[in-house]
């Protein structure tokens, strides 16, 4: 870690994109933050890189509130907190997931952002990474619930731009197609074998692929924003458009 870095807190660090980032940036030479519910693996991943851990709710004002008072500086923030519950269409949707899947995407980055927006200013070269998707951009049937919150997050990553013009934050939103990380389990409840087929044959993205591009966009020169970047595996061309070899 370098003398006067950069800080970056990563949201949803606890697991694949998250973890990743915080490797990619502290491989770069920020100083990391990670930071997600299970605390424990925010730790040990804190100790395998030399950076630091917070414990983090985005559902839960008072857990964003905690960590914007435990944070002495932040000049990047990477939003990868969110996922999917779910594949039900909306004939059979469940309000109580789509509730979880808006406050975790959408809240969850407006929170966290809000909070911690005066600290990106006063260190003059702030950036807010959000990873979205392809479903921030794209429809598929039984995905309302998370299209519609990845949809909100583009939504809200354009009105950022808008509202910071004039301000040292550059902001970028990431959207990736098919990554292989836990996000697909959880979607599934744990059904191991369900979550595998999304998989099959397809070579998806690593989580790594995804914190390499994380960490191109924040080591770009300060005047330069990249403002959306989709990333698919090469057998992806849409959400509902791929290739499988097995
Ligand atoms: N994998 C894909 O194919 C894919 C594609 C496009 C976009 N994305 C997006 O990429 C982001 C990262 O997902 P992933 O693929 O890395 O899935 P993942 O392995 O399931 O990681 C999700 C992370 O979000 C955290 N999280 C969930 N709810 C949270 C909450 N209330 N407060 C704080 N942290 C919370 C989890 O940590 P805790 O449970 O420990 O809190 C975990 O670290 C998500 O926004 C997802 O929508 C994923």
């Amino acid at each position: 870690m370098e003398a006067g870095a950069r800080t970056a807190l990563v949201t949803g660090a606890s697991s694949g994109i998250g973890a990743a980032a915080v490797r990619a940036l502290a491989a770069e030479g920020l100083q990391t933050v990670a930071a997600a519910r299970r605390i424990d693996r925010c730790r040990d991943l804190a100790h395998e890189v030399g950076g630091e851990a917070v414990e983090l709710d985005v559902t839960d004002p008072e857990s964003v509130a905690a960590l914007a008072a435990a944070l002495k500086s932040v000049d990047v923030i990477v939003h990868s907190a969110g996922g999917a519950l779910g594949l039900e269409p909306v004939a059979e949707a469940d309000e109580e997931a789509w509730r979880t899947m808006y406050e975790t995407n959408v809240l969850g980055v407006e929170r966290v952002t809000k909070a911690l927006l005066p600290a990106l200013e006063r260190g003059g070269n702030g950036h807010i990474v959000v990873i979205g998707s392809i479903a921030g951009v794209e429809v598929y049937p039984g995905g309302a619930g998370y299209t519609a919150a990845k949809h909100a997050v583009n939504a809200l990553c354009r009105t950022l731009r808008l509202e910071l013009l004039g301000r040292p934050i550059r902001v970028t939103e990431v959207a990736p197609g098919m990554v292989e990380t836990e996000f697909a389990l959880v979607r599934f409840e744990g059904d191991a074998d369900r979550a595998a087929e999304v998989y099959r044959g397809i070579e998806p993205l690593t989580a790594e692929d995804v914190a390499d591009v994380i960490a191109f966009s924040v080591t770009r020169a300060p005047n330069v924003n990249l403002d959306y970047i989709a990333v698919k595996p090469v057998n992806q061309a849409t959400a509902t458009d791929y290739h499988r070899t097995s």
